[in-house]
């Protein structure tokens, strides 16, 4: 279902106010902010369980996640508004805040190299392995004409196989092995189907090529080769805020980063606070959110050392870069992204093209959002921020509706417990005759 159509040039980011609105307010005033006709009372896009059935197997419904929009974005120049399927609090008031900050400063810069995925065909039981390796430098040119027979709409549109690498892995434990990487650039696909068919089809002629014996055919998720990039300059002083001076807080955020580059274990986190602004646009686009991890992770490992995907310095003249390179194996055609009503709605009101227009917004957020955490992490911890939207979702844990689910939140919070067993003592209370005050404290 499409919600709308573009109907101005004029798009802002910027949308004061926008938490406080109600929520059945807020969508409209989103479509506006984009510039696409409002919603005029049409129903909200969801997937339907008829939809879900079609996708996989034993669908029984479907499993809902909040959809919150995260403000304040500029990606090359570009203002967007970034829709972010998430059920953690904090995530887009930290992403929007950030992206605040950094769009005073001009915004993000973001780049991606080509559309590159990498499918592996591993060889086993070859007779002759220098052999093997000359006839497929040999014939490269006819395995990659084989291949690109695959997709002819894809080779159409400029996508299809451009090129082979050959590994021998001397060491496995089942012996060496032949692996042959076939570089297929995937244009607006994520490109799993394209290449894993790819992959599959090469199989004859890479057995008869080699003498060897094709054994696994398959996409390789370390999509290092589908590189996206993100930067962005901040002044120290713009993190100045209530008891902290903006360079401490500068100098705060870069020993956080130091800590995540030298050590794994930090490194994990600090990635995962990433992932958190990743993750919920990949899922708001209907992509696949376990290729972008698997991808994300690895990638971080690659010197044989688990670090930091991001990295923050400080410049002498009191500017904070933030850097954050990652591979992203994202689409906007075919899977999800096409089925999904949800992931439809999400493209066009970020109104990206591509699939690289898209990576550029993601590797942004996640940026935006390594900065929100390390920023709170490096002045007054991150659960302070925290505590009120956690202690909304312990209270509707407790059953809580309508006024009660804030009310008994904003008890919790002031009392500085945040518990299910509390959050069912407070809401007895204000359910209980005559009782609104909230439960003997003893
Ligand atoms: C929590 O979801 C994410 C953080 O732990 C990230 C970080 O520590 O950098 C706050």
């Amino acid at each position: 279902m499409r919600i709308g159509c573009s109907v101005a040039d004029k798009k802002t980011s910027r949308i004061p106010g926008f938490y406080d609105l109600p929520l059945d307010r807020r969508l409209d005033r989103v479509l506006e902010a984009a510039g696409l006709e409002a919603a005029a009372g049409r129903p909200f896009p969801t997937l339907t369980a008829e939809q879900a059935d079609h996708m996989i197997e034993n669908a029984i419904g479907v499993f809902g996640l909040p959809l919150g929009i995260a403000l304040n974005f500029v990606v090359n120049g570009r203002d967007l508004l970034v829709p972010m399927a998430i059920e953690e609090p904090s995530v887009v008031a930290g992403a929007s805040f950030m992206a605040k900050l950094a769009r005073d400063a001009g915004g993000f810069e973001a780049e991606t190299t080509a559309p590159e995925m990498i499918g592996q065909i591993q060889i086993l039981d070859v007779p002759d392995v220098e052999a093997a390796q000359r006839a497929l430098r040999q014939e490269k040119a006819a395995i990659l004409a084989q291949a690109d027979k695959v997709d002819p709409v894809l080779t159409r549109l400029g996508g299809g196989a451009r090129d082979l690498e050959i590994r021998w892995l001397e060491s496995t434990p089942s012996g060496p092995m032949l692996v042959l990487h076939l570089i297929y650039d995937t244009r607006d696909a994520m490109g799993a189907n394209a290449v894993n068919t790819a992959v599959e089809r090469l199989q004859p002629l890479i057995e008869g090529i080699t003498g060897g014996r094709v054994h696994l055919r398959i996409l390789s998720n370390l999509a290092d080769r589908r590189l996206a990039r993100a930067r962005c300059r901040i002044p120290a002083a713009s993190f100045t805020h209530a008891d902290f001076e903006g360079m401490g807080v500068a100098r705060g955020i870069v020993e956080a980063s130091a800590f995540a580059e030298a050590d794994p274990y930090r490194a994990a986190t600090h990635n995962k606070g990433i992932m958190n602004g990743v993750d919920a646009v990949v899922i708001a686009t209907g992509n696949d959110w376990r290729a972008v991890e698997a991808g994300a992770h690895a990638y971080a490992a690659r010197t044989g050392r688990y670090s930091a995907l991001s990295q923050w310095r400080l410049d002498g003249d009191g500017t904070l870069e933030g850097t954050l390179e990652m591979p992203l194996a994202i689409g906007i055609v075919g899977g999800a992204t096409r089925v999904h009503p949800l992931a439809q709605f999400a493209l066009r009101l970020m109104g990206v093209e591509t699939a690289r227009e898209l990576a550029e917004v993601v590797v942004s957020v996640g940026l935006a959002q390594n900065l929100a955490a390390l920023r709170a992490l490096a002045t007054e911890g991150i659960q302070r921020g925290h505590m009120q939207l956690h202690a909304r979702q312990v209270a509707i844990a407790a059953g809580a509706h309508g006024e009660d689910v804030e009310a008994v939140a904003r008890l919790m919070v002031a009392e500085g417990t945040v518990r299910l067993d509390r959050a069912q003592e407070w809401l007895a209370q204000r359910q209980g005759p005559g009782q609104n005050t909230g439960p003997d404290t003893k």
